[in-house]
């Protein structure tokens, strides 16, 4: 199970401060697990571990087959909640340079539709030239204009490359359940679909077709996932401090009521930066509204300990800090002996890399903490499938009790659609 440390957390908050949120707690736990508050008619997530239809779960594993058969190169075409959540899974369980290792019926997995670069398009279809490809289009409304215009022209791409009726075997769309310009696109032109329930938003979709036919198309044991996310479901139901949820969701809730406004999370691994982009969302958009919420950053280390190392030590004291951790590999690095030691290192050799990181972890956390910059560490053990299904539901279970502490609806995002009214306005969108 995942252990929240929060013992570089108590120069900023004292025990008893902890124990006076217990009973807020205890009733944003119930308002979640019931569905009795703001926004519950968007709680479809709390069901998704269970989703092991088996017909279903065979559909996406038999899809990703054929990708897998059949592609060089998968297009995942998304935005926001609709890439987010698979392109971490597989950065964290498969490093961010997979698609440098070539293997027959290991597809490139490739994301478009998640910008309005030009040179980002150009860039995609050089890479595209000569290679088998296939598409996954996900869009829950089927109207969000950056996917849309990566699949009318990657569309144009594969048609173009295989003729009308091979291109269509090779798109796989995945959209709202019953509604939508995609659904209607997808049912008229014959292509193998996929729902998101109605009633689970875009950043609560990572355990839905959504998230799990990218992955599954990646290699990533979604079963495996799916079980972590259950298992964790089960273990997080505690109503209780033992329970890891609530003293993250505790102390980041008592963060902000004193004034703190960034929370900074951080991982060892390069390989999470995108988790850090998924959980920003999940986070940002869920609590970021009526002028409440933590601005929710993500750093590496310990790159960014030589960027931001400063301003985290002696900069404005708004910040906490939440790092992310997973026990090391079993395949170590050993830091090597050298007989003329002109780098002065030998006293490290024989000692691990992990050992090295242990000691950077230590000493950074005991310098920010005691330069007023608290510290929350989430320990995840090894890092594999089931503790990816763990870690995601602890973060959406986390992020629900927290955003009804802090008195929001967290499943609504009133605020993103003001840019979209603009831009369609500016493009002279007739609709
Ligand atoms: O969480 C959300 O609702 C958003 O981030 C959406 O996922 C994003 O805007 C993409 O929307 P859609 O899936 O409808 O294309």
């Amino acid at each position: 199970m995942i252990q929240v440390d929060i013992s570089n957390i108590w120069g900023e908050l004292s025990l008893p401060d902890l124990l006076s949120i217990e009973a807020e707690l205890s009733a944003a736990h119930f308002t979640v697990s019931e569905r009795t508050g703001a926004g519950r008619e968007w709680l479809g997530w709390l069901d998704l571990p269970a989703w092991v239809p088996g017909a279903e779960q065979h559909r996406v594993l038999s899809a990703a087959q054929r990708i897998r058969e059949t592609s060089d190169i998968l297009v995942v075409i998304g935005i926001g909640g609709s890439y987010l959540g698979a392109r971490a899974a597989i950065e964290l369980l498969q490093g961010p340079n997979r698609n440098l290792r070539r293997s027959k019926g290991n597809p490139r997995i490739l994301f478009a539709g998640n910008t309005l670069s030009t040179r980002a398009w150009n860039e995609l279809t050089r890479l595209l030239e000569g290679r088998d490809f296939s598409l996954c289009v996900i869009s829950k409304s089927g109207t969000t204009i950056e996917p849309a215009i990566a699949l009318r022209n990657l569309k144009w791409l594969l048609e173009r490359r295989y003729g009308t009726a091979q291109a269509k075997r090779r798109i796989y769309a995945i959209t709202d359940g019953e509604r939508g310009a995609l659904r209607e696109m997808a049912t008229e032109e014959g292509w193998e679909t996929f729902d998101i329930p109605s009633d689970v938003g875009g950043r609560f979709s990572v355990l839905t077709p959504a998230g799990l036919l990218p992955m599954a198309a990646a290699g990533l044991d979604i079963a495996g996932i799916l079980r972590g996310a259950a298992r964790a479901k089960e273990r997080y139901e505690l109503r209780s401090f033992e329970n890891p949820v609530w003293l993250y969701a505790a102390v980041r809730t008592l963060m902000e009521r004193r004034g703190k406004a960034i929370e900074l999370l951080e991982a060892f691994e390069p390989g999470f930066a995108l988790m850090g982009r998924w959980w920003q969302q999940l986070f940002g958009e869920s609590q970021g509204k009526e002028g409440r919420g933590l601005f929710p950053a993500y750093a590496e280390l310990t790159a960014d300990l030589h960027s931001l190392g400063q301003l985290l030590q002696e900069g404005r004291r708004n910040i906490f800090e939440t790092v992310v951790r997973f026990d090391p590999p079993k395949q170590r690095c050993v830091i090597g002996q050298d007989v003329r030691d002109a780098d002065g290192l030998n006293y490290l050799a024989g000692k691990t890399l992990d050992f090295v990181e242990e000691q950077a972890f230590q000493g950074t956390v005991t310098a920010h903490s005691d330069g007023g910059c608290p510290v929350i560490t989430i320990d995840c053990g090894e890092l594999n499938e089931q503790t990816l299904g763990e870690l995601i539901w602890f973060f959406e279970l986390s992020c629900a009790i927290s955003g009804y502490l802090l008195g929001v609806n967290p499943f609504n995002q009133p605020g993103v659609e003001a840019y979209k009214r603009n831009m369609a306005e500016l493009l002279g969108n007739p609709g």
